[in-house]
């Protein structure tokens, strides 16, 4: 249902076009860029993304050709584990499996040829389409960190998740 493919600059445009604000930013990917999400960003994003520290992938249907997703996962090789994130939908696409597809193909590439142990993640806790779905990846809540975040005048929370490889290949690796 999907493929991935490297993330390259190339690619910036569409990824800053999938975001239609500073909320969406936020709920995106944290504090990590400021609004607007503008190409010397995505150029510093790019450059670590060629590095060994930082995998990230465009998700696309091969059915339309279409770029569907995007993610990512920063590496701490010492630790043998990553950190999921920057993961994103296009709008017009979600709520039609592409997020499930193109992260069972992260978590395999991260398990696999990256052979990491252990994934972990942040995630707003009213972020419930994110929650839900990384729950379905089989993530487990570690820690919830209260109002790390104030946007447009709310605190957000945010839920520290993880998987082991064990659990995953236990449960979830196809076949
Ligand atoms: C969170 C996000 C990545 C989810 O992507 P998505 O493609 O909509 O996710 P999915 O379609 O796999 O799952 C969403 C829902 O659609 C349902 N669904 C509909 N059609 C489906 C299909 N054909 N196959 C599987 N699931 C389907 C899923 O069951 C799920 O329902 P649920 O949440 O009630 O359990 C997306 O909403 C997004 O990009 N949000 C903005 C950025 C963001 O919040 N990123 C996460 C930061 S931590």
């Amino acid at each position: 249902m999907v493929e991935l493919r490297d993330f390259t600059l190339a690619d910036g445009r569409l990824l800053a076009a999938w975001i239609d604000g500073p909320v969406e930013l936020m709920t995106w990917a944290g504090p990590t860029f400021d609004w607007p999400l503008n190409d010397r960003q995505l150029a510093e994003y790019a450059a670590e993304s060629a590095t060994p520290r930082r995998h990230t992938w465009m998700a696309w249907d091969p059915g339309s050709g279409e770029a569907v997703g995007h993610a990512s996962v920063r590496v701490d090789a010492a630790l043998a584990s990553g950190r999921l994130g920057r993961v994103l939908v296009a709008p017009q696409a979600r709520g039609r499996g592409y997020g499930a597809a193109m992260l069972e193909r992260v978590l395999a590439s991260a398990f696999g040829e990256l052979d990491l142990e252990r994934i972990d993640l942040g995630v707003f806790t009213h972020n419930t389409n994110a929650v839900r779905l990384y729950e379905r990846l089989g993530f487990v809540c570690d820690r919830v960190l209260p109002d790390v975040e104030q946007v447009a005048g709310k605190s957000w929370s945010a839920m520290q998740m993880s998987l082991q490889r064990s659990a995953w290949s236990a449960g979830a690796a196809p076949g």
